[in-house]
């Protein structure tokens, strides 16, 4: 389990990757300004249990709005932190969404967890915490290194 690089180019703009590392899924995303704008909404704010990342340790480069080192990329556990289970990527509004008002983000089947596109997750809603951000850094300007 030692670290991984990753090449940001195989992500889309919107999409995500997800690779394995420590055997935990990580999903790397690509957020676009749409999404970002979304992040920022006092219509989303509203519904999140810990905007700011207060309640667990994050490293201090995800303690900011978008909880990554750079707005666009966010990098985070796929782990639910209710029991475990690995949240669905539902980045856009859609028809099948899961969730009323569904501004995209990830849903967690088991228990109908839901977090947004940077892993904050709402109130009301089984999982105590947001996704956790792993250690991670740029080696360049397309690549990251998680562990
Ligand atoms: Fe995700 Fe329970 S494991 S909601």
């Amino acid at each position: 389990g030692g670290p991984v690089d990753i090449d940001l180019g195989q992500v889309e703009p919107g999409g995500q990757i997800v690779i394995l590392w420590r055997k935990k899924p990580i999903f790397v995303v690509f957020r676009t300004q749409e999404n970002l704008q979304v992040l920022q909404s006092r219509q989303l704010l509203i519904e999140l249990a810990d905007p700011d990342s207060k309640y667990l340790q994050q490293p201090p480069y995800a303690k900011n709005w978008h909880r990554s080192l750079t707005p666009e990329i966010g990098v985070f556990v796929g782990i639910c932190t209710h029991l475990g289970c690995i949240p669905q990527f539902d980045p856009l509004p859609s028809a099948s969404d899961p969730a009323p008002n569904w501004l995209g983000g990830y849903f967690c089947a088991c228990h109908g967890s839901k977090y947004d596109l940077a892993g904050r997750v709402f109130r009301d809603v089984p999982a105590p915490y947001n996704l956790p951000v792993p250690p991670y850094r740029f080696t360049g300007d397309t690549t990251i290194r998680v562990g």
